[in-house]
């Protein structure tokens, strides 16, 4: 373990000195292998988020030694209006700050995209103070191995994740795309925190502007992607819920759109007017039988890729408990099973990319990628 913190230390020193020297070398980029270059690609799901707390610079940075095409940061709003990165804007379950006393006083209930939270809101604190924080393992019953990592980092902003992108590109020789989620769009536009523009702003600022730009901004909700198709041009990705499921703001809205319905050969043209690809929950594409074993693919791909859609199914994890029964290793829920199997069962089925929390693994089955 002490091994595994000190070569996080060294990674994070070694990324430090690139940043500092990442702008002498910014010519490499005309020659470096793309994001988007290999297939299918590898979207690291919060970081390498299978080995080290989701979300911190350090599941990042494993992620992209380990090769991932993609790092996927999800984006919540502070106070005085910087993204940083957390799943939920509740912080409770990610970061120490139910230890800190000087914060007892944050914790409420509220209603947050229609569901009852009671806990500590990103948007009653100050980037500052969020800086204070440290981030914790928030399945450590399941990823053990994580939760020893607790602490040891903080909370990153977005800007923070795109310098060690671009730094990273330097030692890796490649193009590192991004991949952010804007969580709770309606909510915190309701709060007067706009995501969007902000998202939009920075990934500008930062010389992201095109369609061909390694970038894809994703969302559950469908207003805020249709605002951001008239905001830029980087390419944009509905993600999908459970097929009953409305998104939140057409809910709000009133209209009856499901999930099911943006499924159907209509839903996913509609959905290609705003967006270059769809990011189902993996069951759209091949469902589970009753027994938990994978039933047969449907025509979820064939759809979207007529649609004009790329589709990039979440989420591929190596650990018993997430597995089809046929690819369990044994009654242990936590310990690793064959998840190179499923993703091969996806792989036919015809997807383009995957979001993984081990992309280690999806790197190899993937095999040699020339550059
Ligand atoms: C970087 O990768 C490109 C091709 O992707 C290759 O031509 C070039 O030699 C590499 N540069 C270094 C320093 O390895
Ligand atoms: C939360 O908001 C939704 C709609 O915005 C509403 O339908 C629901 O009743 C609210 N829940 C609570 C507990 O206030
Ligand atoms: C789990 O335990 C049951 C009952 O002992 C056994 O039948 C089954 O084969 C075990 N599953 C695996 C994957 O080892
Ligand atoms: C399950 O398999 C892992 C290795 O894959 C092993 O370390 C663990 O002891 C096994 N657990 C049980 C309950 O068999």
């Amino acid at each position: 373990m002490k091994e595994k913190r000190r070569v996080i230390l060294l990674l994070v020193k070694f990324l430090v000195f690139n940043i500092v020297n990442a702008t002498s070398f910014s010519d490499l980029n005309l020659k470096r292998r793309g994001a988007d270059d290999c297939k299918p690609v590898v979207v690291a799901h919060r970081g390498a988020s299978g080995y080290v707390p989701e979300h911190t610079l350090g599941a990042y940075a494993l992620a992209i030694t380990m090769g991932a095409d993609y790092v996927e940061p999800d984006l919540v709003m502070t106070s005085d209006g910087h993204l940083i990165s957390r799943h939920e804007n509740e912080l409770g379950h990610t970061c120490d700050v139910s230890q800190r006393p000087e914060f007892a006083n944050r914790y409420r209930t509220q209603n947050v995209s229609g569901k009852t939270v009671t806990g500590w809101f990103s948007e009653d604190f100050t980037l500052a103070e969020i800086k204070t924080l440290r981030a914790t393992e928030p399945i450590p019953l399941i990823r053990p191995g994580n939760a020893r990592l607790d602490k040891a980092y903080d909370i990153p902003t977005f800007q923070e994740i795109i310098d060690l992108v671009k730094a990273l590109e330097i030692s890796e020789n490649r193009t590192i795309g991004i991949y952010p989620e804007l969580k709770y769009g309606l909510h915190f536009q309701n709060l007067g925190l706009a995501m969007e523009p902000k998202v939009v702003d920075i990934f500008h600022r930062n010389g992201y502007t095109e369609k061909n730009d390694p970038v894809y901004i994703q969302s559950f909700e469908v207003s805020n992607l249709k605002k951001l198709k008239k905001l830029t041009n980087l390419r944009l990705l509905q993600l999908y819920g459970a097929p009953t499921a409305r998104p939140f703001d057409q809910a709000e809205l009133g209209t009856w759109l499901t999930y099911a319905r943006m499924a159907t050969p209509k839903g996913l043209a509609n959905v290609a007017e705003y967006a270059a690809a769809v990011g189902p929950q993996k069951s759209y594409i091949i469902p589970r039988n009753l027994a938990n074993n994978l039933g047969s693919p449907t025509n979820f791909v064939k759809d979207a890729h007529a649609a004009g859609l790329e589709v990039h199914p979440w989420t591929f994890r190596a650990e018993n408990v997430y597995l089809p029964k046929e690819f369990q290793s044994n009654n242990s829920s936590i310990a690793f099973g064959d998840l190179e199997s499923e993703i091969k069962a996806f792989l036919d089925a015809g997807v383009d990319g995957l979001f993984v929390d081990q992309p280690d693994i999806l790197v190899r089955v993937r095999g040699q990628c020339s550059d």
